[in-house]
Parts: C-alpha cells; sequence; structure tokens
C-alpha cells in the first residue's frame, strides 16, 4: 500500500487504475473456488459485486431485473417521474422468471393490420386481447398468427378473427404449474389472469425452454424477490419519491450526487434512516475521507466513491474538483472499513482488470455506467454507425439529460438557477450483447485476476492488501503501453 502514501515532505500524488499493476502471489486453487460474494452496504450482500448506474441510458426495470438474476444489483435512475420510477421498482419486486410482465396487448377494435404491424416490428403475432387493449384489464381473447394467416382484409376488426375460448394460468401460478397446462393445451402462450380475470402476465412456450435457474441472483430474504435499487436526489420533494419507492418495494436508495458532503444530503440520510430503519442507504458521492466521516455519522450503510473520473464526466475539467479514482477508492475504503461500512468504487472501470484493482484496493463492489450501456438489457436501440452496432449513452450533468430533469444531482440549494453549466458529454458505446453472458465473462475475469494475484476471496484480498503482502507497484506512461496490445497491425477486439 505504499504507493498510495506521499513520503514526509512530499506532495500526494494520486494514481488510477491504468497506473497501478498487482504483483502476483502464489496460487493454491483453482479460479472456480474464487469466491466474489461481496456486501454492497450493511445488510445487503451480492453474489457478484456489481452494480449498474442510475442514470437514464443504463438502468431502467430491465436492466434491474438481469443485474439481480446475474447475482449483482441495478439501481433505477430518477431522470423520470417518481411514480414512474416506483412502478419500474414494483416490476422488478414482482418479476417471475420465465414470466412476461409487459406483454403487447390489443383491443376488440383493433384490427388484422396491427398484429401483422407488431409481428413486423417485434416478431411475435400471438397477443392477448383485452377489453380496453391494455395490462391489467378483462382478458376477452386472444389472437395468434393461425387466426389471421388468410385474412385479405387489413381492416377486419380482431373481436371478428380472435379466439374466444381461452385457456390462462391463474396469477401466482408457479412456473412448473405454466408449463404443465401449456403441455396439456398445446399452445404456444399461456395468458396469466388475476381472480377477476384481468390480464396480469403471459408466458410464452418459447421462454420457458430458455428459462433457466439463476442460483446466484440478488434476492430478499423475506419474500425471495429480486433486490434493486434506485437514486433519488437531495431536494425536499425527494423525500416524497423516497416514500413511493419504499412503498413500491425498494431494498437501497442511492442519493445521487456528485458532491455528496452538503447539509442537503445530510439532512436527506438521516430523514430516511429516521423514517425506514429497514432501508438501506447509500450516500455519495465523496472521495476523501472527510467527506466521508459527515455521511457515515450522518448514518449511511454504504458510500459510493467517485468524483469526475466517469467515461462521460467533465467534472474535473469544468469544476477543479474531484480525485483519481485508484487513490479515492483505496483512502475511503481503508477509512470506511473502520466503522463497518462497503464502499461502491463508481465510475472509470473500463475493463475486468479495472474490477480486479478497483476489489483489490479496497472496494466492496464496483459501479459501472458505460461497461454495461452497450448490453440488450440497457434503456435505448441500436443504431449503426461506420458499420458498427451502437447505443446511446450520456452523463447526467449532460445539458441533454438535464434539461430532463437529472440536474439535481450536480446543483444543491438552488432549485431556479438560470445557467446551467454542463458537467458531462452524451454519446455513444458499443453493443456488448446480453448480460446473460457478459456479466458470467466479468465474474471469471475477475477470478483470473484474484487468482494470479493469489487470493480466493475479497476478504483474503484486503488483509493481505492491508498488511503488506497483496501489492500494487506504479506502471511508468511506456509500461502502460507495453501492458496493452502493442505491434500489430490489426487484431480483433472480441471480449468473449
Ligand atoms: P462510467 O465510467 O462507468 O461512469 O461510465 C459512470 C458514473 O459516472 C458518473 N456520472 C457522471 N459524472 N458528469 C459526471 O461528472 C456526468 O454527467 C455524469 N453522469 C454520470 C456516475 O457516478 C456514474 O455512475
Amino acid at each position: 500500500t505504499a504507493v498510495f502514501h506521499a513520503a514526509p515532505g512530499k506532495a500526494c500524488v494520486a494514481y488510477t487504475y491504468e497506473d497501478l499493476i498487482l504483483m502476483p502471489g502464489h496460487i493454491a486453487f483453482p479460479v472456480h473456488e474464487v469466491n466474489l460474494e461481496s456486501h454492497l452496504t450493511k445488510k445487503i450482500i451480492l453474489k457478484a459485486p456489481f452494480v449498474s448506474s442510475p442514470m437514464d441510458t443504463v438502468t431502467e426495470q430491465t436492466m434491474a431485473i438481469n443485474m439481480a438474476l446475474q447475482g449483482g444489483i441495478g439501481i433505477i435512475h430518477s431522470n423520470m417521474s417518481d411514480d414512474e420510477q416506483a412502478s419500474q421498482v414494483y416490476a422488478v419486486k414482482k418479476y417471475k422468471n420465465g414470466f412476461i410482465n409487459d406483454p403487447v396487448c390489443l383491443s376488440v377494435n383493433d384490427t388484422v393490420g396491427d398484429v401483422v404491424r407488431i409481428k413486423k416490428t417485434l416478431g411475435y403475432s400471438g397477443i392477448p386481447i383485452t377489453e380496453d387493449g391494455k395490462l391489467g384489464s378483462k382478458l376477452v381473447g386472444f389472437v395468434s398468427a393461425r387466426d389471421i394467416d388468410f385474412v385479405d382484409d387489413s381492416t377486419k376488426k380482431l373481436s371478428d378473427v380472435m379466439t374466444t375460448s381461452l385457456t390462462t394460468g391463474s396469477e401466482g401460478c408457479s412456473l412448473s404449474e405454466a408449463n404443465e397446462i401449456l403441455q396439456r393445451s398445446k399452445k404456444g402462450k399461456l395468458p396469466i389472469v388475476d381472480a377477476n380475470g384481468n390480464l396480469v402476465s403471459l408466458i410464452a412456450r418459447t421462454d420457458l425452454h430458455k428459462a433457466r435457474d439463476f442460483p446466484n441472483a440478488s434476492r430478499d430474504h423475506a419474500n425471495k424477490q429480486l433486490l434493486v435499487g434506485a437514486s433519488i436526489g437531495t431536494r425536499p420533494a425527494d423525500k416524497d419519491r423516497a416514500r413511493k419507492l419504499v412503498e413500491a418495494g425498494v431494498d437501497v436508495i442511492v442519493i445521487d450526487s456528485s458532491q455528496g458532503d452538503s447539509i442537503y444530503q445530510l439532512d436527506m440520510v438521516q430523514h430516511l434512516k429516521a423514517t425506514y430503519p429497514e432501508l438501506q442507504v447509500i450516500g455519495g458521492n465523496v472521495v476523501t475521507c472527510g467527506q466521508a466521516l459527515h455521511l457515515i455519522e450522518a448514518g449511511v450503510d454504504g458510500l459510493r466513491v467517485g468524483m469526475g473520473i466517469g467515461s462521460i464526466c467533465t467534472t474535473q475539467e469544468v469544476c477543479a474538483v474531484g480525485r483519481a479514482q485508484g487513490s479515492a477508492v483505496y483512502h475511503v475504503a481503508k477509512f470506511a472499513r473502520k466503522f463497518g461500512i462497503p464502499i461502491v468504487a463508481d465510475g472509470g472501470i473500463q475493463s475486468t482488470g479495472h474490477i480486479t484493482k478497483a476489489l483489490a484496493c479496497g472496494a466492496s463492489c464496483v459501479m459501472m455506467g458505460s461497461m454495461l450501456a452497450g448490453t440488450e438489457e440497457a434503456p435505448g436501440d441500436y443504431f449503426f454507425q461506420d458499420g458498427v452496432r451502437l447505443k446511446k449513452y450520456r452523463g447526467m450533468g449532460s445539458i441533454e439529460a438535464m434539461s430532463k430533469g437529472s440536474d439535481k444531482r450536480y446543483v444543491w440549494g438552488d432549485d431556479d438557477i438560470q445557467v446551467k453549466v454542463a458537467q458531462g458529454v452524451s454519446g455513444s458505446v458499443a453493443d456488448k450483447g446480453s448480460l446473460r453472458r457478459y456479466i458470467p465473462y466479468l465474474c471469471q475475469g475477475v477470478r483470473h485476476g484474484l487468482q494470479d494475484a493469489g487470493v480466493n476471496s475479497l476478504d483474503m484480498a484486503w488483509e493481505r492488501l492491508y498488511n503488506g503482502k497483496l501489492r500494487f507497484e506504479i506502471r511508468s506512461p511506456a509500461a502502460q503501453k507495453e501492458g496493452g496490445v502493442h505491434s500489430l497491425h490489426n487484431y480483433s477486439k472480441r471480449l468473449y
């Protein structure tokens, strides 16, 4: 740990992931024995120490569901109305593997042409018909490819073609019960209805084949529902937002602020901990022990560390405040550990190696934006540019995001500020495929790193870090260049 401490009388130099390299240790165990289990907060433990950022191009309900299924957790962003955010939290808590909770529905007055259009754009034609064409209203029929195959008139009403003798499952049925009904009825889709006959979800036979167990899934103890987080700001109205999130079942609230050591955040932490003692609260962002101490004294259960180091951030450039992330993580983690408070290293992660370094510096989990924004589960559609498949990714301090309301992360105490100063940019990131393959790839990469360093768990890594047995060295700029791919004319960038 000597690299992080200045010699007496010398100025402090701060380092980050690219500056640092871990020294190898002795390997006495196979890679599959490396245990990545770690605390997110005092009470929440994750099997995979990964958190998706509360950003509007990263975490909405689909990301949160899939992060939790893979052993991590998603923090649903707050750049939407509080009701919408609460309903997304609720959807994650109510998620059941194999059930489609937001099926496309049509009404009896929609037409055969509507079904054809859905088939063209979304790829399926098995559609439940409800009284008002929405989920949650009475199921009155079902349309499948067979019902419309030989209908030439695209204006024909669905009431004329739909099947009305329906096989349904009841709300609360298990996946294997639903499977049995599907086997018996030989149907492709099974609508699930509540006691009043209202449509609540749908099961597709094709999805059932794909439905796997997720043994590492992050679940609460009480109901075995998926864990989910949500972010809020520090304005008085955010207390009401927090109440709605708690009512929807949120497990952890992240107070989203680029400089977390403010009277506004301290007040919010105290309010949340006094009002909802069971709720886990992560404060931040902080990069110094002084900032951390204020939030710890206010009662946080976890801290988020990082300032101005995210891929889309311009805070250090615009505000001249922040800290190199390796040093920030090391110092705050070492300090917070004395109080039993885990820290999340937030931002700046570009590879599995960076994750390993963040954890080896003392972080209990890492939070990622750009690493996850290009996955299928991130909000938004893919588009092509110069032959590359991309998704949009933007900073919450970019003018674009702030115009939707995310300026609360960057402005405290002045609600009617006239001049907006951007602290982030908007851009795009490359397609990363699905979290179903990407998260196992990240886990395995980190396991290899820890195995090379000779440690089989994060606890073991930290014990060695603090007794000097797990060592970092600083890499010169030439060494950093040497440590990357070099001397090749071109090469394949395939990750897994
Ligand atoms: P990565 O590097 O994972 O960073 O893409 C994600 C983290 O960056 C923070 N964030 C911002 N910071 N201006 C900033 O200074 C911004 O506009 C901005 N948007 C997000 C945030 O901590 C996130 O988790």
